[in-house]
């Protein structure tokens, strides 16, 4: 009886032990000179940038660069989702993507790959059209899977050093730019010769 109460007492700690020795670390890697990374997990910051580690599973988390315009959910900009855990059965362990569907879109190169295991292996989209991404819920050939125990994942931002996505001439976004820089351009020398024509309209006023 008391034999049996000390084996139970034991396998109760190894369970424990075992399921608490399972852990990820995430890491962060911003090249881009500027931006605060963004780690949330069940609702909630729990990392601006330095390593976190998690007890056990990290379970639906998500991380973006924060470069000012993105929500809290990484909405305009572009989000790397992911789940660690030690596989529990075959093909169950952990999976990680970059989401660029709609209101989420490229605002820094973003990309990812595992160490502690799978090492390398990843992903990376450096274009607002890469084929790495998901843009529809149904692009799952972008998910990338690991099947060792207590994997990490670092999340990269500007790996290439740049800071602005490239995108080729024939993009939207591209063109769209150049509008908005003619624009600006086009206002500012209407303004220098609204402020010329004042001036010599006020210096004509002059005796
Ligand atoms: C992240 O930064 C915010 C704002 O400075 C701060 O309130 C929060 O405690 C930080 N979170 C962590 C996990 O460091």
């Amino acid at each position: 009886m008391a034999l049996t109460f000390l084996f139970l007492t034991l396998f109760v700690l190894f369970a424990g032990a075992a399921a608490i020795s399972e852990s990820h670390t995430i890491r962060f890697d911003n090249q881009c000179g500027k931006g605060t990374p963004q780690l949330i997990i069940g609702g909630r910051v729990v990392s601006n940038g330095s390593d976190y580690t998690s007890q056990g599973p990290a379970s639906s988390g998500i991380a973006y660069l924060q470069t000012g315009s993105c929500l809290f959910n990484g909405e305009n900009c572009a989000i790397v989702e992911f789940t660690l855990g030690n596989p529990t059965c075959a093909g169950c362990g952990s999976s990680t993507d970059i989401s660029l569907i709609a209101p989420h879109q490229l605002n820094v190169p973003t990309g990812f790959s595992y160490f502690n295991g799978c090492d390398g292996v990843g992903a990376t989209c450096t274009t607002p059209e890469c084929n790495a991404a998901f843009f529809n819920p149904n692009d799952n050939q972008v998910q990338v899977a690991c099947q060792s125990n207590n994997v990490g994942l670092l999340i990269s931002f500007c790996p290439n050093g740049e800071a602005t996505p490239s995108s080729p001439s024939s993009s939207p976004t591209y063109r769209q730019r150049r509008c908005q820089l003619r624009a600006a351009q086009l206002q500012v020398l209407a303004s220098k010769s609204l402020f010329l024509s004042d001036h010599r309209s006020s210096s004509l006023r002059l005796p």
